[in-house]
């Protein structure tokens, strides 16, 4: 190995790896074997991270000191790890994830037909999932006996970085469609915003098809024509979920790599779990981090030592030397445990596949970048308020005494009560919990409230004994109304 080959003559590249919990060391160090073998320019620096730093009290399974070195380094190749079950510890995926501001989940599931068994052989999709929004930002509440809550946060430029990097992304690899799915028919606003950017996004990219399917649909397509899809980009929810589903419709959850891009920092993963059962036992498959390894070589720059390694396993998976876990008799040659596994692969460097297409990746590529166009600020203007309050009678005395209370200066207009209105003109068959939500505007109709009326109204909301849980502002932007108007019925 030379100083300069495939590292872009920059020599070695500094990269933070943790060898995680369960399966994690085995796969780690296969993975690194063929790295290595392959020509890979690597200077790995070993971080621990998962069980043992959990068991140690730091709840977020990372050494502050860790974090050193995935800033230095900017490029982290993690294996799996185990979340202890119970509260307190947080997940040190979403952790890093959302710290280091990795916006960008690129999970690709392709088949590899007839050597891993799968309905769908012309399978080859791409899930751009959106990393850092939506109910990951795990903003939780128990507001009522009866209620819990968590918030859903969709943001303009969250939506427009992750649809760029979708759109940038076709256009760098030559796909040729870009698919958005969302349920903006019942989120209207933040489904909505994703839509709306997505459509917005798509028209500067005039050489690539778009389509939005609402996720249900979507999803059920996903599951049985998949074929019918190229890249496609959604929140971090739906992408979480549809990623498995994707990649377990493709053949094997176990073969697939991941990589989470942020504009400093990238992570590389397999999209599987630890599997402790499966631990220590050399049975392991190590495609799925061997995989994100090649993610990271392209991420580098070192392109050729990708293409090397990614056509070695593609080889490797056509002469039938398969781990347990793909192994079929009917096209399988040899099983193989998760060292001669790496080993096979090794001894395949150099080689193309004959039946599966082999990859070619660009020998010095740039990792994708983009940048959210600013804009003018809309005029926004208070126009009501939401006010939560925890009730346990008929929502008539409810609303009666809440329009005494509103007067004079606001007027009560609707309860609610998860969503579907109570007050006035309800109807006795909607269960009633004890979470309600009553919405105030002007007395003079539509037009501004001041938030000295909203704080006037909540003292006396108190005093008579209805102490809000909650509140929001109802505010329009440019006159349009930023708020669900939540008639429900
Ligand atoms: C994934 C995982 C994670 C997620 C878990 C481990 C927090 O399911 O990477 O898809 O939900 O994002
Ligand atoms: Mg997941």
């Amino acid at each position: 190995m030379t100083e300069t080959s495939g590292g872009a003559g920059r020599g070695k590249v500094p990269i933070t790896v943790a060898y995680g919990d369960g399966i994690g060391p085995e796969i780690m160090e296969a993975t690194l074997r063929v790295l290595d073998a392959a020509g890979a320019q690597l200077a790995p620096e070993t971080i621990q991270i998962g069980r043992a730093v959990y068991e140690r009290g730091i709840s977020a399974g990372i050494e502050p000191a860790s974090w050193e070195s995935l800033r230095r380094t900017k490029v982290f190749l993690k294996a799996p790890i185990t979340t202890p079950e119970g509260g307190g510890f947080k997940s040190l995926n979403v952790t890093v994830r959302k710290s280091l501001g990795l916006f960008a989940n690129v999970r690709p599931c392709q088949s590899y037909a007839p050597f891993v068994a799968t309905k769908y052989p012309g399978m080859d999709v791409v899930i751009v999932r959106e990393n850092e929004e939506d109910l990951y930002g795990g903003i939780e509440h128990r507001q009522t006996d009866e209620v819990t809550q968590c918030l859903k946060l969709i943001s303009r430029p969250g939506s427009e970085r992750i649809v760029r990097y979708a759109f940038e992304y076709a256009r760098q690899y030559g796909r040729r469609k870009v698919t958005c799915f969302t349920k903006d028919n019942i989120m209207k606003i933040t489904d909505g915003l994703f839509h709306h950017v997505f459509d917005e996004v798509a028209a500067e990219y005039p050489e690539i098809q778009n389509e939005h399917w609402i996720v249900d649909i979507g999803a059920a397509k996903l599951a049985t024509a998949p074929e019918q899809f190229d890249v496609i980009v959604m929140p971090n929810l739906y992408g979480d979920i549809l990623s498995d589903v994707a990649a377990q419709v493709a053949g094997s959850v176990g073969i697939a790599g991941s990589a989470n891009i942020g504009s400093e920092v990238a992570m590389f993963e397999a999209i599987h779990g630890s599997a402790p059962r499966r631990a220590g036992k050399n049975e392991a498959n190590p495609s799925g981090l061997l995989l994100a390894g090649v993610q990271m070589l392209v991420h580098i720059g070192q392109g050729e030592v990708a293409t090397r390694v990614h056509n070695a396993w593609l080889a490797t998976l056509e002469d039938g030397v398969h781990t347990y876990d793909i192994f079929n008799p009917s096209v399988s040659k040899e099983k193989v445990g998760t060292r001669e596994f790496a080993t096979a692969v090794i001894e395949r460097l150099g080689k193309e596949p004959k039946v599966l297409k082999a990859v070619h990746y660009p020998a010095h590529g740039r990792p994708i970048t983009v940048t959210v166009k600013p804009r003018a600020r809309p005029h926004k203007e208070l126009v009501g308020t939401d006010v939560f309050v925890e009730w346990l009678g008929a929502p008539k005395d409810l609303g009666q005494m809440l329009e005494r209370l509103a007067a004079p200066d606001l007027r009560l207009v609707m309860i609610t009560n998860r969503g579907t209105k109570v007050y006035p003109e309800g109807v006795p068959e909607t269960l009633c919990v004890d979470h309600w939500r009553c919405r105030f505007q002007s007395a003079q109709g539509e037009g501004p409230v001041t938030p000295e009326q909203v704080v006037a109204l909540l003292s006396r909301l108190v005093g008579g004994g209805v102490p809000p849980i909650k509140t929001e502002g109802l505010f329009t932007f440019d006159g349009k109304p930023g708020f669900s108007l939540g008639q429900g019925q």
